[in-house]
């Protein structure tokens, strides 16, 4: 990289992923034959904007992971560090083996494989353009009630809401301020942009993408092969 302002991409990938049943770590699964992980780092790498990707690995497979995206990179330099035991730990330790030069830090999640590149580089450029933290939000379909127990308190107005996905972009500084706080718990924290929020920096929402979703559950795998396929990128 050169000493010109640069833009990161850090992809957590150290989760167990046990909701999609037993196996290799979340990251390390297959989809069309390659790993969750390489299909998020090659849209990140291929962004324009980004010139690095920081992979934070599940500590005992941090060798593999750098092994196995060895060719997934192209367009952007790679760094593979251990991550924590728990998502704001795993960013964490990829925000402190960050070069001096990056300015733009992006955080995304491995459990989303299919982002678009288009997405990733409107969440880079509108960083760039002088936001200082940025979320994709995609209307939400369903009707969402809040409850309490098996009983139903309320019904929240869907129009006002969005289900938010990664990258999250931010300015360097302000996501650093954000997790140098005491103010978070790694079980009641969900997302970078919460965190940010709570040191009172505004956030900003660009629209997001179906393609952006998370592989949480199996049946999220067999939606994401489909996908490929519509792609084009399996036979
Ligand atoms: O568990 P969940 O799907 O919410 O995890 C979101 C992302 O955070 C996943 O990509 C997962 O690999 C990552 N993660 C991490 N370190 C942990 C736990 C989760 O990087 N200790």
């Amino acid at each position: 990289m050169s000493s010109e302002p640069a833009t990161a991409a850090i992809v957590a990938a150290a989760g167990r992923g046990e909701r999609l049943g037993s196996g290799a770590p979340k990251a390390l699964r297959l989809l069309g034959g390659l790993p969750l992980l390489a299909h998020a780092v090659r849209a990140l790498a291929a962004a324009p904007s980004v010139d690095l990707v920081v992979v934070a690995a599940p500590p005992d497979h941090v060798e593999r992971t750098q092994a196995l995206l060895v060719g997934h990179h192209d367009g952007a330099a790679l760094l593979v560090v251990a991550g924590g035991d728990s998502r704001p730990a795993s960013v964490c330790a990829a925000l402190a083996a960050l070069p001096t030069t990056v300015d733009v830090v992006l955080v995304h999640d491995a459990a989303r494989p299919l982002v678009p590149v288009t997405l990733v580089e409107s969440v880079a450029t509108a960083v760039r353009a002088g936001a200082r933290a940025v979320v994709p939000g995609v209307p939400v379909v369903d009707t969402v009630k809040q409850v309490q127990g098996d009983q139903v308190v309320a019904t929240l107005d869907r129009t006002r809401l969005r289900a938010v996905q990664t990258p999250q972009g931010f300015s360097r500084a302000v996501l650093e301020q954000a997790y140098a706080g005491t103010g978070w718990s790694a079980t009641d924290l969900t997302d970078d942009a919460g965190l940010v929020e709570r040191i009172g920096t505004p956030v900003a929402v660009v629209p997001g993408h179906e393609e952006a979703f998370k592989v949480t559950q199996p049946v999220d795998l067999i939606v994401a092969e489909a996908v490929l396929a519509a792609r084009g990128v399996l036979a």
